[in-house]
């Protein structure tokens, strides 16, 4: 079947965390039994990336959103991507939602609904593409008005929305509607009206035929007051309709540490002495002193969600116990100051670098003991699953999809309050299970024998838009 994959994010050219990640690996996972292609802004780094795009179509202006073309890149491996060619919207320094300070672009709005509205006149033939696809699948708030356009503008297209983060919700102003082609109707509690204003996100939960999420526990908690953004009301009712899923996110294979050409050296579940290289690599590179003791790691986002602050509640008995930190992260300029003020407090125990490397990020899945990803809530994390299968232990929340993904006692060690004093016991097991090898060790093979790989998440994506097509031919006829 011909789907459209509608994101902002794609990791072969533009990632900000793990949404880049989905949107680059389940696709081509997809690809076997599906023609599967993905319209994404043309960012300066997509623009610019080197690989050829020609220009194939192009949508007319609409309301206050412009004109643009479509080109067209083909990836090495055959993956088909549209790219909506806009250099007054999309081709700036920064990243795909703030410029280089983290400030989100003030016309987020414009430069948003106007990809959804591209994918929707896709769909509808009007962008001069003889490919019309089948099914539309959009991707978080940037993508949410996908389902909302389609429906106004009265297509067929059955439309699947997945939610990877219910805490970004794109509220935007009523007044924007006429500027965005959004129907009065619309701006009611039923459809996409939040507390005074449009929620994106909402438009997406609204309109679609289907909402997933990125596992199966945080499909449950996003119905509860706790995580549910105040949309745990609207999405109950669909869960009760049995119209929200969770299908858990897998890993691509680029993801096995034998084989990854970024590791300084490479190891498996058999031989681990690998480890050990990529450790001593990671400490000279963090400054760290070297050492015998446990090498932890964060590799995140550095905002509220993941829960920097509680690690920086408990880096200090880390140290204390002869462990040593090391930091990758970029993101709120507060907690970017913290990290560096904590490397500054323990130098040559702890290491921060404020940026965002993927090979950094492999080393260091390799190097480290453990991984620390206390978060607040988490709807899958993928961070996790790279650690494990690195055989680096995670010490987590039991939250979301690292509740679904980490085994405690046997693969990582989970923790529930999200408080220092809960999180810090966690810690103490990690350090506590270092201390003895063979127990190190079995949990590290455990670990890194976990399946991630999306091969088993594809079948209920697949189950779905067969269902959804099905459906559509049956009210047809
Ligand atoms: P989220 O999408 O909420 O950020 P995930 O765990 O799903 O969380 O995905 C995070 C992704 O971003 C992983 O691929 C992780 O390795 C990567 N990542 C996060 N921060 C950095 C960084 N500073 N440098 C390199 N990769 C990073
Ligand atoms: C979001 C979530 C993360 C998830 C990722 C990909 O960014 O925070 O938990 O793994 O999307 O679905």
């Amino acid at each position: 079947k011909k789907v459209l994959f509608v994101t902002p994010e794609f990791a072969d050219l533009i990632k900000t965390g793990g949404l880049g990640d989905v949107s680059a690996a389940l696709p081509r996972a997809l690809g076997k039994r599906h023609d599967v292609r993905l319209l994404i802004p043309g960012y300066a780094q997509v623009m610019n990336s080197g690989h050829p795009i020609r220009m194939v179509g192009r949508v007319e202006a609409d309301a206050g959103m412009p004109a643009c073309r479509i080109g067209r890149m083909d990836m090495p491996d055959g993956l088909i991507v549209y790219v909506l060619v806009c250099p007054e919207l999309y081709e700036r320094d920064g990243g795909p939602y703030g410029d280089p300070h983290g400030r989100d672009w003030p016309d987020n709005p414009v430069r948003f609904a106007r990809l959804s509205l591209a994918a929707a006149d896709i769909a509808a033939g009007h962008a001069a593409i003889s490919w019309i696809p089948e099914l539309l699948h959009a991707h978080d708030w940037p993508a949410g008005l996908v389902p909302a356009y389609a429906r106004w503008r009265g297509l067929s297209t059955p439309s699947v929305f997945t939610i990877h983060n219910l805490g970004y919700q794109g509220l935007i102003d009523m007044s924007l509607r006429h500027t965005l082609a959004i129907p009065d109707s619309a701006c009611h509690m039923e459809e996409m009206e939040f507390y005074g204003q449009l929620s994106l996100l909402k438009a997406g939960i609204a309109y679609a035929d289907h909402v997933t999420t990125v596992s199966a526990n945080y499909a449950h908690e996003i119905t509860t007051p706790e995580f549910g953004y105040g949309l745990d009301g609207f999405l109950r009712v669909k869960a009760r309709k049995g119209l929200l899923s969770g299908i858990v996110n897998g890993i691509d294979d680029s993801w096995v540490p034998r084989s990854d050409p970024h590791l300084i050296a490479g190891f498996d579940r058999n031989d681990l002495s690998g480890k050990a290289v990529n450790a001593a690599y990671v400490r000279d590179l963090f400054g760290l002193e070297p050492s015998s003791g446990p090498l932890f790691a964060v590799v995140s986002r550095l905002v509220h969600q993941k829960g920097i602050d509680l690690t920086l509640g408990v880096a200090e008995t880390i140290v204390e116990h002869g462990g040593q930190i090391a930091i990758i992260g970029c993101g709120e300029e507060h907690i970017e100051q913290a990290v560096h003020d904590l490397a500054a407090r323990f130098p040559g125990q702890v290491g921060a670098h404020v940026g965002f490397c993927e090979n950094e990020a492999r080393r260091m899945y390799a190097g480290s003991d453990f991984l620390l990803m206390p978060s607040r809530y988490e709807p899958c994390g993928l961070s996790q699953m790279y650690a494990l299968r690195y055989g680096s232990l995670p010490v987590a929340r039991r939250t979301g999809g690292l509740a679904d993904t980490v085994e405690d006692g046997l693969t990582g060690f989970l923790f529930d309050e999200p408080s220092v004093a809960s999180y810090r016991k966690a810690v103490l097991r990690a350090i506590n299970v270092y201390r003895y090898p063979d127990l190190l060790n079995a949990m590290r093979t455990r670990a890194m024998a976990t399946e991630f790989f999306w091969a088993q998440s594809i079948e209920p994506y697949d189950q779905l838009y067969h269902s959804l097509l099905l459906q559509r031919q049956v009210i047809a006829h």
